[in-house]
C-alpha cells in the first residue's frame, strides 16, 4: 500500500525551498500542512532559516506552530504575507476544493493574501476528469443556515456534525459548515455566486494560487 504520509512529507519538503530568511510565511491547515510545519520548525530551530513570522489558518496549525518552536503573530502585526503553504481536498490545475478540515475561511484569506501561495496535495488529491465535482464546503452564519440550506437544496446540503461534541460544528469563527455536492464547470463563477449570497461567510472553492505540488513517495512534482 502507498505510504500517503511519506508522500506528503515529501510535497511539504519541497515547498519548504520557497521559504527564505526573513519571511512571514502563512500555514495552512490539514495532515499535510502539519508536515510543513513540522519541517519548518525543525529548520527554524537548527538556524537554517532565520526571523521567520507565522500566520497561521486555524488553531490547529496555530498551537502546532507553537508547539514547534515557531514565531506565530496576528495579521494586524505584519505588513505582508510572503508565502502560503496549505494543503487541499481535491485538485485541478485550475480550482481546488478545500475546507475537510472546517479552516477554509482563514485559509482563503491567508492564501489569496500572500504574494506565493503553494498548495501541497499527494497523488490520491488529483482530479481525474475534465470537471471538477465532489463536496464544496461552506462557511455560513448559524442565523443564515436555513436559507441558504433552501437556496442549494439541488447540491444536497448537510450540515456538519461535530464528532466529540453535540450538535454542529463550530468553525474557529463561530460559525456553521455546510458541505454540498457540486460539479463545477465553471468554478470561478460558482465561487463567486457563492460568495455573493447573503449569509456566507466563505466558500471552500479557490481559484487563487501559483503552484501545486504533488508529493510521491519518491518525490514531488508540479502540477
Ligand atoms: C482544511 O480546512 C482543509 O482545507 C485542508 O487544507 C484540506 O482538507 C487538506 O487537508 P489534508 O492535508 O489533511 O488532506
Amino acid at each position: 500500500m502507498a505510504d500517503s504520509s511519506l508522500s506528503k512529507i515529501n510535497a511539504a519538503k519541497a515547498a519548504l525551498e520557497y521559504v527564505k530568511d526573513d519571511m512571514c510565511v502563512g500555514l495552512g491547515s490539514g495532515s499535510t500542512t502539519r508536515e510543513f510545519i513540522k519541517l519548518l520548525g525543525e529548520k527554524v530551530r537548527e538556524g537554517k532559516l532565520k526571523k521567520i513570522t507565522c500566520v497561521t489558518t486555524s488553531f490547529d496549525s496555530r498551537f502546532l506552530a507553537i508547539q514547534n518552536g515557531l514565531f506565530v503573530t496576528e495579521t494586524d502585526a505584519i505588513d505582508e504575507i510572503d508565502i502560503a503553504v496549505d494543503g487541499a481536498d481535491r485538485v485541478t490545475k485550475t480550482a481546488l476544493l478545500k475546507g475537510g478540515g472546517g479552516a477554509l475561511t482563514r485559509e482563503k484569506i491567508i492564501g489569496y493574501n500572500a504574494k506565493r501561495f503553494i498548495i501541497i496535495i499527494d497523488e490520491s488529491k488529483v482530479h481525474v476528469g475534465e470537471v471538477l465535482e465532489g463536496e464544496v464546503n461552506i462557511e455560513v452564519l448559524p442565523f443564515a443556515a436555513p436559507i441558504i440550506m433552501k437556496r442549494m437544496k439541488q447540491y444536497k446540503p448537510v450540515i456538519r456534525m461535530a464528532k466529540a461534541k453535540l450538535g454542529p460544528v463550530i468553525s474557529d469563527n463561530g460559525s456553521f459548515i455546510i458541505d454540498c455536492q457540486m460539479r463545477l464547470e465553471n468554478p470561478k463563477k460558482t465561487e463567486e455566486w457563492l460568495d455573493a449570497m447573503p449569509g456566507i461567510v466563505e466558500n471552500g472553492i479557490f481559484t487563487r494560487f501559483d503552484m501545486i505540488i504533488v508529493g510521491s513517495e519518491k518525490g514531488a512534482r508540479t502540477l
